[in-house]
């Protein structure tokens, strides 16, 4: 019980239905459950985050589901309005929604309309929530923010330059708010995957070719199932990280020390 009593808001958190591919987002929220937190789950995909929801409640856990499109300021208000109306505080927030779709191109094939999109979802929807959840944080005396950026935040790749751009925002955002509220005990740190297989990037990572050519770079040589990064989110979440604030855990089976 590593979240006994905590109140865990996770977006892009509807990919967890038990008889499916789990996204990292929806692992994320069943381990958090499992550890005895109370789970908000958020998403824009409202059918499947509600089936969620409904199979962890039949396990016995405590979850709550709520529709936030992150891009939007007005849904973050309520949705976290929502979430401590119901729980009474916040104590974590993982920033988990993301997409990488339309931004498959080298600078010059990038368009403004990939650029704003993958900033809106991935940049922006970052700074929002943790704009919403910080004074909750604050008020109940400390807070845990997981950032979920990519390895592709930290090193170059051939394509995905929106993507890329927008994920490596998310890193050092994430080491901004850690400087500005450590005194105030809310901790923030980004969290870097590497080829993980998800129901976003399913349809292409499980193409034999694209599968190999990626496998072929992985150190592990293996990609990671949404699992095994939902266990170093829950390590930054939980107070096992207490004095880990402004860091970046990456999890990529060894691609990038290369
Ligand atoms: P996933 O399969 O869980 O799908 C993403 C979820 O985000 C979906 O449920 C979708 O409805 C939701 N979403 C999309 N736009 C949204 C919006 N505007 N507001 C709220 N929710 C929205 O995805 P996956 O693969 O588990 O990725 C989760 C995070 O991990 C993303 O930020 C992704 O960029 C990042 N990541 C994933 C990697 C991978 O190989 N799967 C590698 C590195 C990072």
């Amino acid at each position: 019980m590593r979240l006994e009593g905590k109140v865990a808001l996770i977006t892009g958190a509807a990919t967890g239905d038990r008889n499916a591919l789990m996204g990292i987002g929806g692992a994320t929220a069943w381990l958090f459950a499992r550890e005895g937190a109370r789970a908000v789950v958020t998403d824009i995909n409202d059918a499947l985050g509600k089936r969620t929801v409904q199979q962890m409640r039949e396990d016995g856990h405590d979850a709550t589901y709520i529709h936030l499109d992150v891009t939007r300021e007005s849904e973050w208000e309520q949705a976290v309005q929502a979430a401590v109306a119901t729980y009474g505080r916040l104590d974590i927030l993982v920033n988990c929604a993301g997409d990488a779709a339309g931004s498959e191109f080298p600078v010059e094939g990038t368009t403004r309309q990939a650029w704003d999109r993958m900033m809106d979802i991935n940049a922006k929807g970052t700074f929002l929530g943790m704009k919403h959840a910080i004074p909750h944080m604050k008020t109940n005396g400390g807070g845990a923010i997981v950032n979920v950026s990519s390895m592709h935040g930290i090193v170059g790749t051939f394509t995905v330059t929106a993507y890329q751009a927008a994920k490596g925002a998310v890193r050092i955002l994430s080491k901004a708010a850690a400087i500005q509220y450590a005194r105030d005990n809310v901790r923030v740190n980004s969290i870097h995957p590497g080829f993980t297989i998800t129901p976003l990037t399913a349809p292409m990572f499980t193409r034999p070719d694209i599968h190999a050519d990626r496998v072929a770079g992985v150190p592990m040589g293996r990609m990671a199932r949404a699992e095994e990064i939902a266990a170093a989110i829950l390590f930054l979440a939980s107070d096992e990280s207490s004095y880990v604030t402004g860091s970046e855990l990456v999890v990529d089976g060894g691609v990038i020390a290369q």
